[in-house]
């Protein structure tokens, strides 16, 4: 197995393997004991970085994946523009220290029209992003799924900032007694406060200097939940007047139980604030916890 401690190097450079078919990632990942997973689409920034680096504390071999998953994208989404940044990827994981990269094309993930789906349930798969994306969920379960059962993991790493995504698979994972453990990572921010995302590539110089204002949005609501404030449907209408008066188009922003995503109840335990919002064409998404 090409983990950092057992090879394979060239010329003192450690060299990642690429697989692109389920029979050679299979048999690469026969060999390495226990690995630790980065599932991705590729474009990567330093969010995906320290998903890598997180994985590296979890097992010795670490392995990713690139796959642009048509079945998570709407009809009018952005499935053919999403960048494709295949040899820099490969240079970024390299470093990184990722040992196997499963980077199939569409005709070995989805020989066949994928007719099997995995339907997430609906307090997941239809709420906020759901509701926005219809069949965007099941997309991201269905393609999860293959990929565990392909790559078979012992623990997959995934973003808080799709937080929805998150506790969708980790559901999922506890549902169906998927033998991975799912580790939450923290968002990766810019400076200014904006998470990393492949999508922010979109935003023009004006766009991107406003585009930090979501995440401060939904941190002033946050704070307001945090010192008593408990008229949720009022802070959200005031958040979402906000940026729209800056210009945004809000998809929702969303006082959520943090656990279950249903609105608060006296049992929660913890709340998050959830918000989606397009600026110019590019759609953005943040949370913060309370
Ligand atoms: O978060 C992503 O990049 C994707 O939804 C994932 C998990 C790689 C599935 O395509």
């Amino acid at each position: 197995c090409a983990s950092r401690s057992g090879g394979p190097y060239r010329d003192d450079v450690f060299m990642m393997q690429i697989h692109e078919t389920i029979e050679s990632i299979r048999t690469a990942r026969a060999g390495c004991g226990r690995v630790a997973f980065v599932p991705t689409m590729g474009n990567l920034h330093d969010g995906h970085l320290a998903l890598v680096r997180e994985a590296t504390r979890h097992a010795d071999t670490v392995v990713a994946s690139i796959f642009v998953n048509r079945l998570q994208f709407g009809g009018g989404e952005d499935f053919e523009r999403y960048p494709r940044t295949f040899e820099s990827d490969c240079r970024k994981l390299t470093d990184a220290g990722v040992a196997h990269l499963f980077a199939p094309d569409e005709s070995v993930m989805y020989p066949h029209p994928q007719t099997y789906h995995v339907a997430p349930a609906p307090a997941h798969a239809d709420e906020l992003e759901g509701a926005a994306r219809a069949g965007h969920f099941r997309g991201v379960a269905t393609v999860v799924l293959k990929l565990f059962s392909i790559v078979q993991p012992d623990a997959a790493m995934f973003g808080r900032k799709d937080y929805q995504q998150l506790l969708m698979i980790s559901a999922m994972a506890r549902q169906f007694a998927l033998p991975v453990r799912i580790v939450p990572c923290e968002t990766v921010r810019a400076d200014d406060g904006l998470a990393l995302s492949s999508r922010n590539g979109y935003l023009g110089d004006s766009h991107r200097a406003d585009a930090p204002r979501l995440f401060r949005v939904l941190t002033s609501v946050a704070q307001a939940v945090r010192a008593g404030n408990d008229r949720y449907p009022a802070l959200e209408r005031d958040a979402m007047a906000e940026l729209a008066a800056a210009g945004w188009e809000p998809d929702y922003i969303s006082v959520r139980d943090a656990d279950e995503l249903t609105r608060p109840t006296d049992h929660s335990r913890r709340l998050i604030v959830l918000g989606a919002a397009r600026l110019g064409g590019t759609r953005l998404l943040d949370n913060v916890g309370i």
